[in-house]
């Protein structure tokens, strides 16, 4: 890497690159100013501001309530913490799946109104047009497979998908055509790691794991889920680098005791 170039901002064509050079994408979401500031500030190659904002930040079951104006709300405060790190904000449930023009307006809105580089779509041959359309109007676009969220109805469980040779192979299929259709890059969410690293080798953009094993050109985790944050969710793709809930409740306690037995404020701490 050349001297500096670690503060030069990140495009879809640095991300594309990847591939080539096979330097890992690391990237993680984020939903506010302050963590994606820390995110950026500590070297993430991608932020997302994910629709998972529904299950984590909105305390919702699925990510399915999450609108398009509450997405925008977050993408922008988002983006004031971003200097280098590619910025791509989730296209929510139904914002994207009624037809063509609707889903190059409300892209196009997204991107026009937060400052996003790219968006994230979840799904495969049914959107291939929409990816195909939206990326020759100039916006790129990243893909999603396996266990897409949005989808959670039709599936009736969050298990590992591409268990069995027919969706494994529905998987592969649509991998190449949303790579025909434009995208830059893919993420694949719980599906086995064999079956991610054929992906990967079946594609010429980027794949980005989660829960889909070492082989993917990239990782991506969910903020809350790997500083402990969710500590009822323990699906054995998180890894917890931090124990923040516990630390939160542990400090919050102390300051309670410390205003309810006088011993704050003190007296430097007051004028
Ligand atoms: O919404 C989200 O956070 C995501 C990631 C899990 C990839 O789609």
């Amino acid at each position: 890497m050349a001297k500096g170039s670690e503060l030069r901002k990140l495009t879809t064509r640095s991300i594309r690159e990847r591939k080539q050079t096979h330097e890992k994408i690391a990237a993680l979401t984020a939903y506010d100013y302050v963590s994606a500031k820390l995110l950026d500030a500590s070297g993430i190659d991608i932020i997302l501001v994910g629709d998972s904002l529904s299950n984590v930040f909105q305390g919702n079951t699925t990510t399915l309530p999450v609108t398009i104006d509450e997405m925008i709300y977050h993408t922008k405060a988002v983006q004031k913490g971003v200097q280098r790190a590619l910025l791509v904000t989730d296209m929510p449930f139904l914002s994207y799946q009624i037809t063509v023009e609707d889903a190059v307006r409300n892209c196009g809105r997204v991107m026009k109104e937060t400052g996003a580089d790219a968006v994230k779509l979840e799904g495969g041959s049914a959107i291939i047009d929409v990816v195909r359309r939206v990326t020759e109007i100039g916006i790129p676009v990243m893909g999603h497979l396996g266990l897409t969220p949005q989808s959670i109805n039709v599936f009736g469980t969050y298990k590992v998908r591409g268990t069995q040779a027919d969706e494994q192979k529905q998987i592969i299929d649509d991998a190449q055509r949303l790579e025909e259709a434009g995208v830059f890059s893919i993420v694949l969410e719980k599906i086995p790691a064999a079956l991610a690293k054929q992906v990967t080798e079946h594609v010429s953009v980027p794949t980005i794991g989660i829960g889909a094993g070492p082989d993917c050109d990239g990782q991506i985790l969910v903020i809350n889920d790997m500083l402990g944050l969710t500590e009822e969710f323990h699906p054995r793709f998180i890894r917890r680098y931090a124990d923040l809930g516990k630390l939160i409740r542990e400090r919050v306690k102390q300051y309670v005791d410390d205003v309810r037995s006088a011993k704050f404020p003190d007296k430097n701490e007051s004028y």
